[in-house]
């Protein structure tokens, strides 16, 4: 099974396994780290089911929310039936549907860890952010359970922070920052034997 088909698989159930791997903490402070102001535009990058998107949509921002898998899109839509400020776009981090300098505001929440190219896909979101806009990562520190790479299709097991860092450097942002969210993201593998329990940055910077 490949990634799409595995996000495809729990697209209905995801809400509820993502409120057991980690809490609104997370997008409220890639939030304040962005600034946010209302009436602006923003990209949700590996949007899912549509955590970062609804408080962004509470925050008065609107949203381009880009996924690989029509499922998890599909769930966004039935909940956020009837709300204009939302497009929804099925896209792969290599090309985003996104023109070039169209959002001001790019948000992508464990997203990156499941890409093939973490360094390309910062490029890309970068791309589509306007000058003067922000990136706001928010992902997973290195760590060692390889569990989440068989059991949820993980690509990557964390990453460290000089490196996200450099990555955001070498994709030309200004002010490249990568902090504590102060949260961490736990797991049960799935026979018991192990937990795994890892810190999330949040990576930003500025265009
Ligand atoms: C761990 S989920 C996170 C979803 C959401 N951001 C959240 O916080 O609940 C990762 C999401 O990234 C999407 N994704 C993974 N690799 C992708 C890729 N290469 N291109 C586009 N989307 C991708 C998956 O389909 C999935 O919805």
């Amino acid at each position: 099974m490949n990634s799409k088909d595995y996000f495809d698989q729990v697209a209905q159930k995801w809400d509820k396994m993502r409120e057991g791997f980690f809490s609104e903490a997370v997008r409220e402070k890639a939030f304040s780290v962005a600034g946010l102001q209302t009436g602006k535009m923003a990209a949700d990058i590996g949007a899912g089911s549509g955590f970062m998107t609804e408080g962004l949509l509470r925050k008065g921002i609107r949203v381009i929310a880009v996924d690989q898998s029509e499922a998890m899109l599909s769930e966004m839509k039935r909940k956020f039936i009837g709300l204009q400020e939302v497009e929804y776009r099925i896209g792969e981090a290599e090309r985003l549907p996104i023109a070039d300098e169209t959002v001001d505001y790019v948000f992508a929440n464990m997203f990156l860890h499941h890409v093939e190219s973490p360094a390309a896909a910062i490029k890309e979101m970068v791309r589509i952010l306007n000058p003067g806009g922000k990136m706001v990562i928010t992902d997973l520190d290195e760590h060692r359970f390889e569990f989440l790479k068989t059991e949820h299709h993980d690509r990557w097991m964390g990453f460290k922070r000089e490196e996200v860092k450099q990555w955001l450097k070498e994709a030309g942002l200004r002010n490249a920052v990568v902090d504590c969210v102060g949260e961490n993201c736990c797991a049960q593998s799935s026979c018991g034997s192990d937990f795994a329990s890892i810190s999330i940055f949040v990576a930003s910077g500025e265009k």
